[in-house]
């Protein structure tokens, strides 16, 4: 049993489920904290002195190597610096944004929205007016906030036009507050420096904004022992776990192909942790952490990045994963199509007509092949017409993601 603060009571593994979890932000940091530090600091002076121009700053990845602490990062120092700042007197908030999958600008207000005042219209609203709403709800609170907006590749990907996104980022300029104070912190975060080479040549004025770079590396196994050593601490009962373990995982994960996942280390803990608690045992066994170690393949796909999709979206990539389980090979659009509709049914949504649905399945799957989980070309000749196929990434194993995505995604993505 758990409450809902995460607090496990009784068990004899866990002292608190959600320190283990993808969404818990450390306390304090063991490593990186000079990174985190300085971001904090930086932030925390435009927030005493007010942003200077509308400075940006970046946090990027390496292509292929996820859960390297970015997004933690941009929570991590935001959240601190807001806390400074209000121990100041300085009205502030920090609100992140996830924009994963195909967000229109319409998702990014949605979700920027009820983090700072549910009460501001959205609905039937225009993006501009929503916008407007935002500055002036700052300007008379006289309240800053950093914003962060994560998974920033996919909004260059999806559908957001250039205008929209020179109306988010560069908001102070074009709907100046009566007192001209710009009040609004960006943090972007992106898989790679990919994203520098597309802002400047879609949006070179906000590139040049850029003033600050943070590149996360993947960890090497000593930084990933520190990083599970604090989760082992915080989260485990004393007794539980011994560093033996801890060092078997961290060297593995640091070695694998998509080595240096803090995510990827903490999950093949946590799997562990949670079968001896399945079992029954009062310890974490070596042979509980080498099967973990084996399983996690999948783990490396996130459910809070999958639950960012849309339902449309969920659905296509839960036909594509069953049609990979079934038959293997790739599946052809016309097959994803004809599943695709049936699930809609079963779920009892109302199926994309054929010309917004071929749009969005072409974006989801950019999007899904940019992040490794998805695989695409286009037919040969043999076939009637050209067509584009799909697979899952060899990674994958469909039955894994099928599961996942019936029963743990879907059913978040239906209740939000
Ligand atoms: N330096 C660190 N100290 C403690 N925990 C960390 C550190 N870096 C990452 N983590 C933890 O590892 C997990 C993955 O990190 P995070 O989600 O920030 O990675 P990411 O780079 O944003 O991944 P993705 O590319 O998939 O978005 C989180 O649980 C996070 O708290
Ligand atoms: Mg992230």
């Amino acid at each position: 049993m758990a409450d809902v603060t995460g607090y496990a009571y009784g068990s004899p593994i866990f002292r608190s489920r959600r320190v283990l979890t993808d969404e818990y932000v450390p306390p304090s940091l063991r490593v990186r904290r000079e990174e985190a530090d300085l971001l904090t600091r930086r932030l925390l002076l435009k927030l005493i002195h007010g942003p200077v121009t509308n400075d940006i700053t970046l946090i990027y990845g390496s292509s292929g190597v996820v859960g390297v602490g970015k997004t933690m990062l941009a929570k991590y120092s935001g959240m601190r610096a807001v806390e400074e700042a209000r121990r100041k007197g300085i009205n502030a908030v920090y609100i992140h944004v996830n924009v994963y999958g195909s967000p229109s600008i319409y998702t990014v207000l949605k979700a920027i929205v009820p983090q700072l005042d549910p009460r501001i219209p959205v609905h039937g609203v225009s993006a501009i007016d929503v916008l407007r709403e935002i500055v002036y709800r700052l300007y008379r609170e006289d309240m800053y906030m950093i914003l962060t907006i994560d998974e920033f590749q996919s909004m260059l990907a999806g559908k957001i036009d250039d205008a929209s996104l020179y109306q988010l980022l560069r908001l102070y300029e074009q709907i100046p507050p009566p007192d001209g104070v710009s009040r609004i912190i960006y943090i972007l975060v992106a898989m790679d420096l990919q994203i520098l080479a597309q802002l400047k040549k879609r949006l070179p004025q906000i590139e040049s904004q850029i003033a600050y770079r943070i590149h996360m590396r993947p960890y090497n196994a000593e930084e990933l022992y520190q990083i599970l050593e604090q989760r082992a601490e915080e989260g485990l009962q004393p007794g539980t776990w011994t560093p033996y373990l801890l060092q078997m995982i961290a060297e593995e994960v640091a070695m694998g192909t998509q080595g240096g996942s803090a995510r990827k280390a903490i999950n093949v803990l946590r799997t562990a942790a949670e079968n001896a608690e399945a079992l029954g045992l009062s310890t974490i066994t070596e042979s509980l952490v080498r099967h973990a170690l084996a399983e996690t393949q999948m783990s490396l796909i996130s459910v809070d990045q999958l639950s960012m999709l849309n339902k449309h979206e969920a659905l296509m990539l839960l036909a594509l994963a069953k049609l990979i389980d079934q038959k293997g090979n790739y599946a052809t659009t016309g097959e994803i199509a004809t599943l695709y509709q049936q699930l809609a049914e079963n779920y009892g949504i109302k199926p994309l007509g054929h010309s917004q649905f071929h749009e969005r399945l072409n974006r989801v799957m950019s999007s899904l092949a940019n992040s490794g989980l998805v695989d695409y070309k286009r037919s040969g000749k043999g076939m009637r017409g050209r067509t584009t196929l799909y697979r899952l990434a060899p990674s994958i194993p469909a039955d894994r993601l099928v599961d996942v995505m019936e029963r743990l995604v879907l059913p978040r993505i239906l209740e939000g």
